[in-house]
């Protein structure tokens, strides 16, 4: 099974070429379901079935499934239990009930779950190819971050919590008369936890990668690029970029000369900042791009500019994070492509903690657990080079105090 997804600035055309690549996929005769977790479904609209889309997948065409996620329903359904039992605690100290609902939506909740749901259509071995309509790149790479970032947290708060209420219980419950979470809410919590890490592994492993769409516009471009870094700084794998609204040269008009001059600019620009990923290119058609047929033919046409590269194949991209042993030394390697245009060295920053490193590149920060072969040596240098950062660690005790550089 192939999990595409598509991000990139506001309006650039992620959800047209998204659309366009699930049409194309479904076209090969593959079972294709495209999604989108932007609250700001417009996948519909798109394919020209306006609203009619419900949070089950619709079949639009022969083998093409269209879903927009329901996130407050699946939030009902994984979070209710948590909820309750927080808005009976919220309701024993006297908050009022409205406010209470507010205080129990975690932030990020509806990101969370549209995760849970391209999941749960992952696990469901229905689809050959699922294509991920994100929303605009801020609230996609927060929400790429969460898995990661969650399951760190419950890791730390779950075993501890269990025990403190085991020893608090009896106190607690004849004091203050604060119900204690029973099991039911820790299950729920560790079943989150549980799937959470399921999304990791199936979005950071090889047959899932992200796409890059942009339009050949300075501003746009220098946001591309920083999430390149920012993608892969999180284990995700992008595999390509789309250059979408060219304009086509031809004609007289001096207007139009101007923007085809300046987007060639830009274009020859998108290719060094995106050297060794394919960059596809999609022309401004006359009308936009609604219905199936439509949107298929801009994937094909854009995809055509790169004749050998099969887009919908999995891709031979390594994965961003990578271990190399060499006798007493292991080397960490975290490709963070892109970085040298954006970033200064000293912005790169490299903390370890016991069996954590802390990396934060501008203003993202990934908190990754070692595994245990590494947490137990010695960071023995750090540097950034040829767009990744590379950590050695030497076999030597550590101590536990923690170490920056
Ligand atoms: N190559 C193209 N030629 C003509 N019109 C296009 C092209 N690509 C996209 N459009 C049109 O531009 C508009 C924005 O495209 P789209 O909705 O795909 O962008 P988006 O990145 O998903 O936006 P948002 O950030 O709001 O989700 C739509 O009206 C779409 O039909
Ligand atoms: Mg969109």
């Amino acid at each position: 099974m192939r999990i595409l997804l598509f991000t990139g600035k506001g309006g650039v055309g992620k959800s047209t070429v998204s659309a366009g690549t699930a049409a194309m996929s479904a076209a090969r005769g593959l079972r294709t379901l495209v999604l989108s977790t932007d609250a700001a479904h417009s996948l519909g609209d798109a394919f020209g079935v306006g609203h009619a889309l419900g949070s089950e997948p619709v079949e639009v065409a022969d083998n093409l499934y269209v879903q927009h996620v329901d996130a407050q329903r699946r939030f009902e359904e994984s979070w209710a239990e948590v909820q309750g039992y927080l808005l009976s605690v919220l309701d024993t100290i006297g908050v009022d009930r409205i406010a209470a609902e507010e205080l129990t939506i975690i932030p990020g909740a509806e990101e969370v779950f549209a995760l849970l749901e391209l999941r749960r259509m992952a696990v469901s071995g229905e689809w050959d190819t699922i294509v991920v309509d994100c929303a605009p790149t801020a609230e996609t790479l927060r929400l790429l971050a969460l898995p990661e970032a969650l399951g760190w947290y419950l890791e730390r708060i779950l075993p501890v919590q269990r025990t403190m209420v085991k020893a608090l219980k009896p106190v607690l419950t004849k004091a203050a008369g604060v119900p204690m979470p029973g099991d039911s809410v820790f299950d729920a919590l560790v079943r989150l936890h549980g799937e959470l890490a399921e999304v990791r592994e199936l979005l950071s492993g090889p047959e899932a990668s992200v796409r890059i769409v942009l339009t050949p516009e300075r501003v746009v471009l220098a946001e591309a690029r920083r999430s390149w870094t920012t993608l892969s700084l999180y284990g995700y794998r992008v595999d390509g970029v789309v250059a979408n609204r060219i304009f086509p040269a031809g004609g007289s008009d001096d207007w139009r000369a101007g923007w085809v001059k300046a987007q060639d600019d830009v274009l020859s620009d998108v290719g060094a900042s995106f050297e060794g990923l394919p960059v596809w290119r999609s022309f401004y058609r006359p009308t936009e791009p609604v219905g199936v047929e439509d949107l298929r033919e801009v994937a094909e046409a854009a995809y055509a500019w790169t004749g050998s590269v099969d887009p919908l194949a999995v891709p031979d991209t390594p994965a961003p994070f990578r271990t190399e042993t060499d006798g007493e030394t292991t080397a960490v390697r975290l490709a963070l492509p892109g970085l040298a245009q954006w970033v200064e060295r000293d912005q790169v920053q490299l903390g370890r903690n016991g069996d954590e490193l802390a990396i934060t590149v501008g203003a993202y920060r990934r908190l990754l657990t070692l595994p245990a072969a590494l947490a137990r040596m010695r960071v023995s240098g750090a540097r950034v080079e040829g767009g990744e950062l590379r950590v050695t660690f030497s076999r030597q005790t550590t101590n536990t105090e923690s170490e920056t550089s």
